[in-house]
């Protein structure tokens, strides 16, 4: 076993992962460690790699079932669990999926089993912009005044495929109908407890979130709203500052995340993504 340094974020949640070589040797971490891991911190950072589409891939499944994207016009040929993330187009044709997370979110909510960790690689990165933020949902439960939490405890709320599609999809064809009807709306615990730690955490996101079931719409609008602004608070927010070779693995199941701008006429920025299965949410 290599010599493995955590280095957990002092102010903000999330940790580094320093001495690995997932390229070479992935081995040289357990599954079973990366798991606590990523238990306690949400997120983790492994800079420095050089993968490529099978290495991110192989990595990838350490973590359980490597789930293809069901937006199928941004996968790699080569590995159609690899989707390509970018802003730039090449020969008229997009790199990648533009604009894709630019909102708040926790991914694949609308799906009856969202999926579990989300891993990004940054295999091309712009010297500015292009951040990713990550918002520790455990501790917003944890700060809810307990009237809130109170009232929240137990219910569901919706989520919708359609919603979310034709905000990040901006440049892709329309949803067709049958595309549409493979992916109801569903409904989900509001207060979301974690499968493996036990934790809560608030699980709505302003991306595909429509509204909170068997309430007054303006009681469910209002309730949104401020836990949408609540997690945005800059304590509960890690930024990401991308450099070249970074893997970053996210826990969908306690973390929103959201993509940031930058400059595509003058920088570029080509990311690599893998999703892992995750079971319903209770
Ligand atoms: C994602 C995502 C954010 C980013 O891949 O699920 O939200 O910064 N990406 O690219
Ligand atoms: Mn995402």
């Amino acid at each position: 076993m290599a010599y493995l340094e955590v280095l957990p974020r002092p102010d903000r949640f999330g940790a580094d992962i320093v001495g690995l070589d997932l390229h070479n040797r992935p081995h040289d971490v357990e599954a079973a460690e990366l798991d606590r891991l990523i238990d306690i911190h949400g997120v983790l950072v492994i800079r420095g790699q050089a993968l490529d589409h099978a290495s991110l891939v192989g990595f990838s499944r350490r973590f359980g079932e490597v789930v293809v994207h069901q937006v199928a016009e941004y996968l790699a040929a080569d590995h159609p669990e690899v989707m390509i993330l970018s802003n730039n187009v090449e020969g008229g044709r997009p790199v990648g999926a533009p604009n894709n997370g630019i909102f708040w979110h926790s991914d694949q909510i609308f799906r009856r089993r969202p999926v579990a960790y989300t891993l990004l690689y940054g295999h091309e990165v712009p010297p500015e912009g292009g951040d990713t933020l990550f918002a520790d949902m455990r501790a917003v439960h944890d700060d809810l005044p307990a009237a809130l939490r109170d009232e929240l405890a137990g219910r569901r709320a919706m989520h919708s495929f359609a919603v979310s599609y034709q905000k990040n999809y901006i440049a892709a064809a329309p949803l067709t109908p049958e595309r549409r009807a493979a992916n109801p709306d569903i409904g989900h615990p509001v207060l979301r407890t974690h499968p493996r730690t036990g934790r809560r955490a608030v699980f709505v996101d302003p991306d595909s979130t429509s509204h909170i079931l068997d309430m007054d719409p303006q009681r469910s609008a209002a309730l949104l709203d401020l836990l949408f602004a609540t997690l945005e608070q800059p304590n509960y927010v890690y930024r990401h500052r991308w450099r070249q070779g970074d893997l970053v693995i996210w826990d969908n199941r306690c973390l929103m995340h959201r993509a940031t701008g930058y400059d595509n006429s003058t920088h570029r920025r080509v990311m690599w993504r893998t999703q892992v299965a995750g079971d319903e949410p209770f």
